[in-house]
């Protein structure tokens, strides 16, 4: 039976440290499903999901087994529909470990028959956060070898929209 396994996150937006990850996922699994996750607690994002998705998309033609799917949900919800066994999640440093350790227990919790796989982001992108990288581009900072060209493209456009929409006071 194919091994599927689901890469969760908002992907706002994707990073190479995103794509780093779900490149060699796909080398371990017969079908890897990146689910894009509409809302995710506590963020408003800068990209719309239908962007999010398309951003994606036009980056992971060359992975003939990865499809790009958004999701709003429980992670283990989309992953049972979708008969997967497995979350990927990548861990960067060892900050993020308590906080996939929780993930981790509150997906077993919910379905045990869905294993999570951790994986180790790449040395270069130990540093790397979608929130970091937006913040670089909103200031005029490059981002050059932290996104793909074409979302960096994306974030310069949006960077500057936003630069020139004149902000209300709160
Ligand atoms: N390279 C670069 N950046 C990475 C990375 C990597 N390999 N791995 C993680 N990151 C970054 C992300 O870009 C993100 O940055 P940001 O906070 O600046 O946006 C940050 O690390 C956290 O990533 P992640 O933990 O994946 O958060 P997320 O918001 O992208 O996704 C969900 C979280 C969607 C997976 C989670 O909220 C979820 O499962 N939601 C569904 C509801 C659910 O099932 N809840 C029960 C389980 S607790």
């Amino acid at each position: 039976m194919a091994k599927v396994a689901v890469y969760p996150g908002s992907f706002d937006p994707m990073t190479l440290g995103h794509l780093d990850i779900l490149t060699r996922a796909s080398k371990l699994f017969d079908r890897v499903i990146m689910a894009v996750a509409q809302q995710s607690s506590g963020k408003r994002p800068l990209f719309t999901i239908e962007e999010r998705l398309r951003l994606i998309r036009d980056n992971v033609t060359h992975l003939p087994n990865v499809s790009v799917e958004a999701f709003s949900g429980l992670t283990v919800a989309f992953a049972q529909s979708h008969q997967a066994s497995v979350i990927i999640r990548g861990l960067r440093a060892v900050s993020d470990f308590e906080y996939e350790f929780k993930m981790y227990q509150m997906n077993m919790h919910l379905n045990p028959e869905i294993e999570t796989v951790f994986m180790m982001a790449g040395p270069e992108y130990h540093f790397l956060s979608s929130s970091m990288v937006k913040e670089v581009a909103l200031l005029g900072g490059d981002v050059t070898g932290l996104v793909p060209p074409s979302i960096g493209e994306s974030l310069a456009k949006t960077s500057s929209q936003m630069l020139s929409t004149p902000q209300k006071d709160t």
